[in-house]
């Protein structure tokens, strides 16, 4: 991936934080997500940035069926030979046609939603509410802005093959991540943040209702600004 695309993630990134992560963490993750659109209700589902596929790898075991999509070409090759179940696409997510009231259920899983400017974010959005039905769902699974308001500055992240070194910093709305790596490879990230409220009136234009906000993949646990992670689960609304 070029480096001079925005919040482009480096191989390191896959290797350090993505590769080894625990399939128990994955189960519970996915555990929410059929709780929030269980089957026969919702079927078909597109997972979108979905990196190796190890979403849409437990939705198509779980009788869901699947999409991913990625723009990084490693990544989705690594998903297909991983498992033959869902349909994997290379494409990036703002070009990619998404058809209307098509799906079930989108999902953005690991704060994939927030990267671009405030009008692409909106725009994003808007393309991905348009692709459910009525009644369909997008679970979205973002950055807590509250709880990164409150940790900003340097760190060490101790990795059980490496100590990475984290700076990250809120700006207008945003947060700014950089990663260096032990070989000297780096990571540069940012995002729109979303707290509750922005969620709502961002939805509210699209025809989209919030049913759930949440942290911790536990519907029964409000937005904690301890945790990193927040969880909305938009509906779209019968015409
Ligand atoms: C943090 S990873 C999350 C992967 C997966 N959803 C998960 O939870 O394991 C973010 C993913 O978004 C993908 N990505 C970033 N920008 C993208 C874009 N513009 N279009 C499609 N995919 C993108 C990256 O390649 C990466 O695989």
């Amino acid at each position: 991936m070029n480096k001079f695309e925005p919040n482009a993630y480096s191989h390191l990134w896959f290797k350090f934080f993505h590769i080894g992560i625990a399939e128990t963490r994955t189960a519970r993750e996915i555990d929410f997500v059929c709780a929030c659109a269980p089957l026969p209700r919702f079927r078909k589902v597109i997972d979108l940035c979905c990196g190796m596929g190890r979403h849409a790898r437990h939705l198509f075991n779980r009788g869901y069926f699947v999409t991913g999509v990625d723009r990084d070409g490693v990544a989705i090759a690594r998903a297909r030979e991983l498992s033959g179940g869902p349909n994997y696409i290379q494409a990036d997510v703002r070009d990619y046609q998404l058809d209307a009231c098509a799906y079930d259920l989108v999902i953005m899983m690991s704060q994939s939603f927030g990267y671009f400017d405030a009008s692409t974010n909106c725009d994003v959005l808007r393309r991905l509410g348009a692709s459910v039905r009525e009644g369909g769902r997008v679970v979205l699974d973002l950055w807590n802005p509250e709880f990164f308001s409150a940790h900003q500055g340097e760190r060490d992240l101790e990795l059980p093959d490496a100590m990475v070194r984290e700076r990250k910093r809120v700006e207008d709305g945003r947060l700014f991540v950089h990663l260096d790596y032990p070989d000297g490879g780096y990571d540069d990230f940012d995002w729109e943040l979303f707290g509750r409220e922005q969620i709502i009136s961002l939805a509210d234009s699209m025809e989209l209702d919030l049913i759930i906000a949440c942290t911790d993949f536990d519907r029964a646990v409000g937005p904690d600004p301890s945790n990193p992670r927040i969880q909305f689960v938009l509906e779209r609304r019968a015409a």
